[in-house]
């Protein structure tokens, strides 16, 4: 049975994956800044730096999987958006690759379907990617209207799902894979939250694999993807962006592949 490591294991997603990992008689460690086996706020560098620092001590021998799926929505602050869901997702899977590399693992990280839709923009993923440097990228952060947040958003998980294809490659010379997965809209605590208003508004375009039923996708749809991107039974694809979205990707961008 593997060792898992897994960002975000407490709630939704997360925690879906977690208990078919534990299902499945796998080892689990979940680092979260509430309920994890390591308590860490992911979104500074400190807690980054002591969750690696911890996985290094409890498992010197090496890990199978390191799942990447802490962050936050695009109600969050601009600053918590990209350092949690860009620069904390690549510092865990940096930090965490040489144990990976011991037993030739794979790494998954939670991108969002929202990658392709209009509220990208291009220069802020650019800026995350090519620039990279967190803390003037923070400091531009906080000049950011809050109105602006669903393209913090996209733009993050943008970033986030470009580096997994940049770096792919060179994971797998190294005997490892990575891969993103890029939900749709999802029932979780982070969407619970949302208002009416917010929820009429993401049901704009229904999710086809809902049948014209205005409901969201359910968590352990997004967790088995993840949980096959990350075993051995995926041990062909590298490099990918599995879209789990009930086929919305494959509706606004069917020439688009
Ligand atoms: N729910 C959706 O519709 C949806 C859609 C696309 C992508 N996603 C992504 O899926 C992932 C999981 O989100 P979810 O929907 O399950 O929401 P969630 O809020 O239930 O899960 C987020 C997890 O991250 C943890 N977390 C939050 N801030 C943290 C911090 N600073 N440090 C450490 N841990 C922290 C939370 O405790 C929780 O366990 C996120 O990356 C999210 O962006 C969600």
């Amino acid at each position: 049975m593997g060792i898992y490591v897994i960002t975000g294991g407490t709630t939704g997603i997360g925690a879906e994956v977690r208990r078919k990992l534990l299902d499945q008689g796998h080892e689990v460690f979940n680092i979260d800044y509430k309920g994890g086996d390591y308590i860490a706020d992911l979104s500074t560098e400190e807690g980054r730096k002591g969750a690696i620092k911890a996985v290094f001590l409890k498992y010197p021998d090496g890990v199978d999987s390191v799942i990447c799926n802490a962050g936050v929505g695009p109600t969050a602050p601009p600053k918590m958006i990209f350092a949690l869901n860009y620069f904390a997702s690549i510092a865990i899977a940096d930090g965490l690759r040489p144990l990976l590399k011991k037993k030739g693992g794979s790494c998954v990280v939670t991108s969002s379907n929202s990658i392709t839709n209009m509220t990208v923009k291009m220069d802020w993923v650019d800026m995350l990617s090519n620039v990279g440097d967190e803390k003037p990228i923070m400091e531009f952060a906080e000049q950011i209207p809050r109105e602006k947040t669903p393209s913090c958003y996209s733009s993050s998980k943008h970033a986030l799902a470009r580096w997994v294809r940049r770096v792919s490659s060179s994971w797998a010379a190294d005997g490892m894979r990575i891969n993103a997965v890029a939900p749709g809209n999802t029932t979780t605590p982070m969407t619970k939250g949302m208002t009416e208003k917010q929820m009429d508004a993401a049901l704009l375009i229904p999710i086809p694999t809902r049948y014209g039923r205005k409901e969201f996708l359910d968590a352990v749809e997004i967790a088995n993807g993840i949980v096959f991107l990350a075993s051995p039974e995926a041990s062909g694809i590298n490099g990918v962006i599995l879209f789990i979205d009930g086929g919305i990707d494959a509706l606004l961008r069917s020439e688009r592949f």
